[in-house]
């Protein structure tokens, strides 16, 4: 492992650049134009059509893009990443004939990763979710949520974020910790999900945003998880806080949790597969992001597809992640993710982009840092060896990343 502090920084004049459509909002030009990109102590200083780059920035030092097509630094924006052990026994389960939510009720889904994330302690869950985070940023990846949720005791709840906030430093990414201690009952309630979502709220959530661990708070609202009425309860406990919302909604069944979410002026809901048109109109009145998870939906072998025609013509952003967790998406690339939201969902190209850059920033309520490469936020972006923004799309198991820039540092492809 490379410590982000080692990296070279990216101070300087990038020039033989090519930007992506949307890339940076306001100043694009197309990309047949040469453009440019001014760096200074990590932050981006002036983007633009290399011809019209100010006198102040071109004496900078050089680092030449050699043609390539740039896009704002990715973010994956809901991921389950750090747990313990794996569940590939659920997936031969699967290919047998169970379904997810027969799986869960046989003992094994998320309770399951709750008893190996229980058992590891901190470094041991650091050693197993570094690798993985190690793929995600191989593929441009400068900022990540990381949701809780397999622990579900406070000092194991703890312990995940811990090990977040951990995966942070240690690769010079930026991290948003989701407390999802509402993410399944553990077995030392069942048949008392009342109490469990009390200590949630009562004990656990003041507790973890005392040590500064929350930066958002999830539910998973569904028939094997959790009820409207409680999740509305989590949500007021939030609030209380002052931590913002989102939900793991609709994803089974349409439980309402979308209307709900955008009530309590979600940052997003995710999954939404049954999302009604109720629903919609919630989210496009309260800006709530809609965030397609289509690894899940192609795990779980789903044939009920999210509402995409509806949600663009009401306008709701779109942002698409891995959702990487043990049970439905082991995924580990969000290229692979904008390709299955092409074709599984029918996601545009430049849709697919703005889901993994711009919309994906504004889901974890990181539209001021990341998202869009604009004068004065942080430098993150990446440099792609592709002719054409839908080549990211396109290709599948490739990764035609050419240079990161992340956080201001050259962390993939500085030169020797
Ligand atoms: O986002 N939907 C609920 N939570 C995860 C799955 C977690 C698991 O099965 O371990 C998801 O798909
Ligand atoms: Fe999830």
């Amino acid at each position: 492992m490379t410590s982000a502090s080692t990296f070279p920084s990216a101070d300087g004049l990038w020039t033989g650049l090519r930007l992506a459509p949307g890339a940076a909002p306001g100043t694009t030009p197309d990309a047949d134009t040469e453009a440019a990109i001014a760096v200074a102590e990590g932050t981006v200083r002036w983007v633009g059509a290399r011809s019209a780059l100010p006198a102040e920035f071109a004496g900078l030092p050089p680092h030449d893009g050699g043609g390539a097509l740039v896009t704002p630094g990715l973010v994956d924006c809901h991921t389950h990443l750090v747990y313990g052990g794996q569940r590939a026994n659920e997936f031969a389960m699967r290919l047998a004939g169970a379904s997810y939510e027969e799986v869960a009720k046989a003992g094994g889904g998320i309770v399951s990763s709750v008893r190996a994330t229980r058992e590891a302690d901190e470094d041991a869950l650091f050693a197993q979710a570094a690798p993985r985070l190690e793929q995600l940023l191989a593929d441009g990846v400068c900022a990540i949520e990381i949701k809780s949720g397999y622990g579900l005791a406070l000092e194991h709840e703890r312990k995940q974020l811990r090990v977040a906030r951990r995966l942070g430093e240690a690769y010079g990414v930026t991290v948003r910790t989701t407390f999802l201690g509402a993410h399944a009952l553990p077995p030392e309630y069942a048949g008392r999900s009342g109490d469990y979502i009390d200590l949630v709220c009562n004990e656990m959530l003041p507790a973890l945003a005392a040590e500064g661990l929350v930066d958002a708070v999830d539910v998973f609202c569904e028939r094997i998880a959790f009820t409207l009425a409680e999740t509305e309860q989590v949500f007021q406990a939030a609030k209380a806080l002052g931590l913002p919302v989102k939900l793991h909604a609709e994803q089974l069944s349409d439980m309402g949790g979308a209307a709900l979410a955008a009530r309590y002026g979600a940052l997003s809901c995710d999954h939404i597969e049954h999302l009604s048109a109720q629903g919609i109109e919630a989210m496009r009145q309260s800006g709530t992001v809609a965030v397609l998870l289509p690894g899940a939906y192609y795990t779980l072998r789903d044939t009920h597809l999210p509402p995409i025609e509806a949600l663009r013509a009401a306008g709701v952003p779109m942002a698409v992640s891995t959702d990487h967790n043990p049970g439905t998406s082991p995924a580990l690339s969000l290229l692979l993710m904008m390709n299955m939201a092409c074709t599984l969902f029918r996601l545009t190209v430049p849709e697919a982009v703005a889901g993994v850059t711009l919309h994906a920033a504004r889901a974890l309520g990181l539209q001021k840092t990341h998202g869009a490469i604009a004068e004065g936020m942080p430098a993150n972006f990446v440099l792609w060896n592709v002719r054409d923004a839908a080549e990211l799309a396109y290709w599948f198991g490739q990764r035609p990343v050419r240079t990161v820039v992340r956080q201001g540092r050259i962390a993939v492809g500085a030169a020797q």
